[in-house]
């Protein structure tokens, strides 16, 4: 999809049960306790992954490109940290321990371009 498209989408998206079921635990178990961990969540859509970290005590900050998608998350999650960001442009001061991006690369022209923006925020993956 193109970013006009995902700006169209916005706020729509919503976190499906098989995400909440299935993925979130096959993630739990490979990221471990993630108290105290800093965790991006790169096109976090409606911010579930990101609440749900932070409700585990991970320090979880959420950006996506759909100014409205944020807006979403902030209504939701009033205390929680999201901003509206390309990712494939990102310029964030600080680092992380986990940097995430679940379904979000699909929609990428340039793949190879676009990681070189992840893996400077990442100190692990
Ligand atoms: C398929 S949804 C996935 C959302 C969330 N990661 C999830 O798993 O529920 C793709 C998300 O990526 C966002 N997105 C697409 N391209 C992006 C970009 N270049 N920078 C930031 N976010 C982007 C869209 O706005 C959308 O919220």
């Amino acid at each position: 999809m193109t970013r006009e498209e995902w700006l169209n989408v916005g706020s729509k998206w919503k976190t499906s049960s098989s995400k909440l079921h299935v993925l979130f635990p096959a993630l739990d178990a490979i990221m471990g306790d993630v108290a105290n961990k800093r965790i991006l969540d790169a096109g976090c859509g409606d911010g579930v992954f990101v609440q749900r970290s932070r409700e585990k005590g991970a320090k979880a900050k959420g950006v996506d490109l759909s100014p409205d998608s944020i807006q979403a998350c902030k209504k939701r999650d009033s205390s929680g940290d999201y901003e509206a960001m390309d990712v494939t442009t990102m310029s964030l001061k600080e680092t992380f321990d986990y940097v995430l991006s679940l379904f979000v690369l699909l929609s990428f022209e340039k793949k190879e371009i676009d990681f070189k923006s992840y893996q400077k925020h990442g100190i692990s993956s």
